[in-house]
């Protein structure tokens, strides 16, 4: 008997609604869309939803920079999220936004589910505000003095010199990044929902299988440190849902945005009658739940948001997929090296199926990164895709057309082998079910070895030539195509359009994952149309390009449009640069990036300590002239006292600012 097809309900992470889509966050959407995509294939119910993440701080002042409303800014990047995704053929059910009159009545009754059972506890906390644009701010939002190790410029809640968190208040000489003024440190009340309430549940769902191992072993540190109450308020201005009862407090972005999925859920119901709500998200319910997610955002989805869930009286998630992030030719992704390639750009430049592909190469089912190296992507394509999966059918089909009228032949010419092509299919349909599509596809390409040496072995373009073998030519052929026609529906979650465009050429109509078990005979096919060109580097290097040029232009407008775009001539003439000559150079014991340099900066000695360690070694500094800001305040840090900072450009990557040959220390720079 046929067995009763699941139900399922698969989120992907909802994008901020503030920038545009990058190959990074393609990773988890087309991770989810081949998983989607191959549940419907098995004839699964599955329902696949999305919104866009509309709340917050960044979103608001975004939005006032660009003299916008919120609102708008939202639905721009909602209309513009939504072509990226469908360029890749990710294809959502629904694609709501979290500003929406769902999210808003379901987010209030969740609170007062909360309310109701005394899971929210009012608490007075100090916070930094900066009294000149008129608000609390958060973290990310202060600059300050490490309080650990002494290092300038750093975050309100953590230091990226000695690697230490804190909280704002210890934060010193904190600064508004907003305005350049200290903020002051002001008492408000903010509301707590009681999360540590929740630890012998949240402990009982992870050891069920929630979520994988190596993600429960995570948990399990952050049980053992102690779980703290989760402070979901934030103060006015914020854009965001006002909390009842308050006429100036907002829900935190995080607790609304995952009641997004619930939300996306319901506005599809309006315009779906065969789905209900409550079947889906009560408590007893059957449906499976599964949220994707990137690595850095399980502290929300595995504690914070199972237990809103059962305090509001809603079913948990059946589990929560967690991925790793991008790197690039083995690099974070980065705008000056053109590797922070926007999903725009990249369909400018190259075919969506090969990047969904080539992730598909390289994804498993754990958080381990995975590199995009650019080289080895276009060799894959042309080897893989073209040179073996396209080659099968390219090598067949002109003969059935040209010599046959398209007729395929009556029977299979290897029943043995068309039948190893379908039991394979069980090994490939367990890959992905567990989310191990590298797997999936290492066995489809051996299949498509197999496919291929079989076709060689019988050459049709020899029996073509004879006229006693020239009717084998129609078996071997339709052989053949019947071998490429599987490899195809195992590979159409991956590549949708390709299969698409098969399925008009063998006139099959869509196919399902069984459809396999029936061959192709005895009927007539359309003629064959290319389908996938060889990847040339060049097409790489002008997507690397333009990716450069994008992003050097997108940090343009938002400089133009601050008001202090200028500083004047005085406030230039006050910092001190001089050219220095580095005697010597050593390495700081217990810090990963620092050097002690001592300098002569033509009036004597001075020692500064550089966060240089990462692009240069000791040993090549000595004698090198650089630029010193000689008039900086001298710093004491956790490795000792800097006199002083030595200039170097890039974000990324380190490169030293020297002056042209001649040049003596001491000589002032301007
Ligand atoms: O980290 C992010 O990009 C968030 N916008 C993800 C939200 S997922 C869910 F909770 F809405
Ligand atoms: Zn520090």
């Amino acid at each position: 008997m046929a067995k009763k097809p699941r139900k399922l309900l698969v989120t992907s992470a909802l994008p901020y609604a503030n920038g545009p889509i990058h190959i990074g966050h393609l990773v988890e959407y087309l991770q989810t869309d081949i998983w989607v995509r191959f549940q419907k294939l098995k004839g699964n119910n599955c329902t696949y939803i999305c919104a866009s993440d509309a709340h917050g701080t960044p979103i608001m002042l975004r939005a006032r920079k660009e003299g916008i409303s919120p609102e708008e800014l939202v639905e721009r990047y909602r209309i513009e999220h939504q072509q990226d995704f469908s360029g890749f053929h990710i294809a959502f059910d629904n694609y709501h936004s979290t500003h929406s009159e769902e999210n808003h009545e379901l987010v209030e009754q969740i609170y007062n589910n909360l309310v109701k059972k005394d899971l929210i506890e009012r608490r007075t906390i100090q916070q930094a505000y900066d009294e000149e644009a008129g608000m609390f701010l958060p973290d990310r939002f202060l600059r300050g003095t490490c309080p650990r190790c002494n290092a300038q410029d750093q975050y309100g809640d953590n230091c990226e010199v000695c690697g230490a968190t804190y909280s704002t208040s210890e934060l010193k000489d904190p600064q508004s990044i907003l305005s350049d003024t200290t903020p002051v440190q002001r008492d408000s009340e903010h509301l707590f929902f009681k999360l540590q309430n929740f630890a012998p549940m949240l402990q009982e769902w992870i050891s069920g299988g929630a979520v994988d191992d190596g993600i429960a072993r995570k948990l399990n540190e952050w049980f053992e440190a102690g779980l703290q109450d989760w402070d979901i308020s934030r103060d006015a201005p914020y854009f965001g849902f006002r909390i009842p009862g308050t006429d100036d407090k907002y829900f935190y972005v995080w607790l609304d945005a995952p009641v997004g999925y619930l939300a996306s859920f319901k506005n599809l119901c309006k315009k779906r009658s065969d789905l209900n709500f409550d079947e889906y998200f009560s408590v007893d319910s059957s449906v499976e739940l599964y949220h994707f997610i990137g690595k850095d955002i399980v502290y929300f989805h595995a504690l914070f948001w199972p237990s809103v869930l059962e305090g509001a009286g809603y079913r948990k998630p059946t589990s929560v997929f967690t991925h790793g992030f991008l790197t690039v030719n083995g690099q974070k992704m980065s705008k000056s090296r053109g590797t922070f390639i926007a999903a725009k750009t990249w369909l400018e430049h190259l075919d969506p199926e090969c990047l969904r592909y080539y992730y598909a190469v390289k994804l498993g089912a754990n958080i381990e990164d995975i590199d995009l190296n650019l080289e080895d992507f276009t060799a894959k394509i042309n080897s893989d895709l073209v040179g073996k999966l396209v080659n099968i059918a390219s090598r067949c089909a002109g003969f059935i057309t040209r010599n046959f009228d398209g007729q395929l032949a009556e029977e299979l010419e290897q029943p043995a082998l068309y039948s190893l092509f379908v039991t394979t299919g069980d090994t490939i349909a367990r890959h992905y079910e567990q989310r191990e599509y590298s797997r999936a596809m290492r066995e489809i390409m051996q299949l498509a070895d197999r496919a291929n040496q079989y076709i060689d072995e019988r050459k049709p373009w020899v029996l073509a030539k004879d006229k006693k073998t020239a009717s084998d030519v129609q078996a071997v052929c339709t052989q053949g195509l019947n071998l490429f026609r599987v490899l195809m529906i195992y590979l159409s979650p991956v590549l949708p359009a390709m299969a698409y465009k098969v399925a008009e050429f063998l006139d099959t109509g869509t196919e399902q994952w069984q459809s396999r078990s029936e061959p192709l005979l005895n009927k007539r096919i359309n003629p064959f149309k290319p389908l996938m060109t060889r990847i040339d580097s060049a097409s790489v290097e002008k997507m690397i390009e333009a990716s450069k040029k994008a992003g050097q232009a997108s940090t343009q407008p938002v400089k133009e449009k601050q008001d202090d775009k200028y500083i004047s001539i005085d406030d230039f003439l006050k910092i001190d640069l001089r050219v220095a000559t580095v005697i010597s150079a050593a390495a700081v014991e217990g810090a990963d990036k620092l050097l002690q340099v001592i300098l002569d900066d033509g009036s004597g000695q001075r020692t500064v300590l550089a966060g240089i360690k990462s692009a240069y070694s000791a040993d090549e500094l000595t004698g090198r002239q650089v630029i010193v800001v000689a008039n900086l305040k001298p710093r004491k840090m956790r490795f000792g006292t800097s006199e002083g900072m030595i200039l170097a450009a890039g974000d990324d990557e380190i490169f030293l600012i020297s002056p042209d040959n001649g040049a003596e220390p001491g000589m002032r720079v301007r």
